[in-house]
């Protein structure tokens, strides 16, 4: 080859090795611009499980735009398993008519009128996990559908997909998703397995970290088909430690909804639940019946201090920074350089617990404010350390600001 055709070549590859890096960077940085902060909603699964309908989701649409919810940042609802029934002719999936006899669109409508978005369930294999039709092989059909649809976020579980290989599936819905140019959140419903934290980003706006959760302080319960697992709220948060690193701006770690209200946990485990969720830059995706919740429910899932350390525009998680027996201390770092912390007594009975500023990485001398922020006071000014009486199954979350 003559050398000036060998270096136009050359030329050439690096073209087009520089047109695919930046496309797939523009690819990921569309995507990450979807949830710049961890999403707030609600989704249907942990209270109503399959008993979704068109009136449900209205009256709960009605409840989040004037209880305060929407005020305080909730966005997304979102229909979980269910809504689905059969393809039809052409593979177009279509929606049961017993429970939505206005169809999707006019739901979406409704959702939007109230100045909130809407979402979806599918499943990246062929039955979601409730037997309904999954995606697989219809997802470029199915994104389209739901674009035209007006849906702006989208659950994908991971149910019958038999050897399928995680990563590519969820890579293909997502080019799916963005081909159709309408923007939707994508929701990576795989419990963990194959690790989505190491490949999610880019993919994915959050991504579950573990199977089920359910209402119960702590519990582990194998799924019926003998895989694991349904876990307790405090089983939940064990394996969340050493996954802090791999959230931020757009692409999140997912510990599963929230079961606060849901009636199996006491007020304190619902604030120390909640406080978590939050602390560990979650998505905030609420599962209680909104239209009939107690005083101190709605003050736990309105807690505007306490979602103000969730939605932090830093995007950094909290993390785990001791654990002495039932006693620990959990961190996370906030824009403005002050620190959430979480004084944490998962044992049965109070406890002093005490964080030591260069524990949160600040120096001993500096002194700083603290504020209570479930009791919503100013705790006064400490110099290197703050201590506190921590009842059982409870935390004491504060705001330390130099
Ligand atoms: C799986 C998911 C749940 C829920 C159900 C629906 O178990 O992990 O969050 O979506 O499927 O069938």
């Amino acid at each position: 080859m003559k050398s000036e055709w060998r270096g136009l070549a050359a030329a050439l590859l690096v073209f087009c090795a520089v047109t695919f890096l930046s496309t797939k960077t523009h690819a990921q940085v569309l995507r990450d611009s979807l949830a710049p902060t961890p999403p707030m909603g609600w989704n249907s699964w942990n209270k109503f499980a399959c008993n979704v309908n068109e009136d449900l989701i209205k009256s709960v649409a009605d409840s989040i735009a004037t209880n305060g919810m929407k005020e305080a940042g909730y966005e997304y609802v979102v229909i979980d398993d269910c809504w689905q029934i059969k393809r039809d002719e052409n593979g177009n999936i279509v929606a049961d008519s017993q429970r939505f006899p206005s169809g999707i669109p006019a739901l979406a409508e409704y959702v939007h009128s109230k100045g909130l978005k809407f979402g979806v369930y599918s499943d990246a294999g062929s039955k979601t996990c409730a037997g309904r039709p999954g995606s697989q092989g219809h997802e470029f059909q199915d994104a389209l559908q739901y674009a035209r649809w007006g849906v702006d976020y989208l659950k994908y579980d991971w149910c019958n997909t038999a050897t399928r290989n995680a990563q590519e599936a969820y890579q293909t819905m997502s080019t799916a998703l963005l081909s159709t140019g309408r923007p939707m959140v994508f929701s990576l419903c795989e419990w963990g397995t194959a690790k989505p934290w190491l490949w999610g980003k880019g993919i994915g706006n959050l991504w579950r970290t573990t199977g089920d959760i359910s209402d119960k302080w702590s519990s582990m319960k194998k799924w019926e088909d003998g895989s694991c697992c349904e876990y307790g709220m405090v089983d939940i948060l064990d394996q969340q430690v050493g996954l802090n690193a791999f959230a931020g701006p757009g692409h999140w770690n997912d510990p599963d909804m929230l079961e606060v209200g849901n009636g199996g946990m006491t007020i304190p485990e619902y604030r120390a639940h909640f406080g978590f969720w939050a602390l560990l830059a979650a998505p905030l995706i609420a599962g209680n019946d909104v239209r009939s919740m107690s005083p101190e429910i709605k003050e736990i899932l309105t807690n505007t201090e306490v979602i103000a350390v969730n939605q932090d525009k830093l995007g950094r998680a909290g993390q785990r920074i001791k654990k002495e027996g039932d006693l620990e201390v959990w961190s996370k770092t906030l824009a403005d350089g002050s620190r959430a912390v979480i004084l944490f007594n998962r044992g049965a009975n109070e406890a002093e617990l005490r964080v030591a500023w260069e524990e949160i990485g600040y120096p001993a001398h500096l002194v700083a404010k603290v504020r209570d922020l479930w009791a919503h006071q100013d705790l006064g000014f400490s110099t290197g350390s703050f201590s506190a009486k921590v009842a059982s199954h409870s935390v004491v979350m504060v705001k330390v600001a130099p």
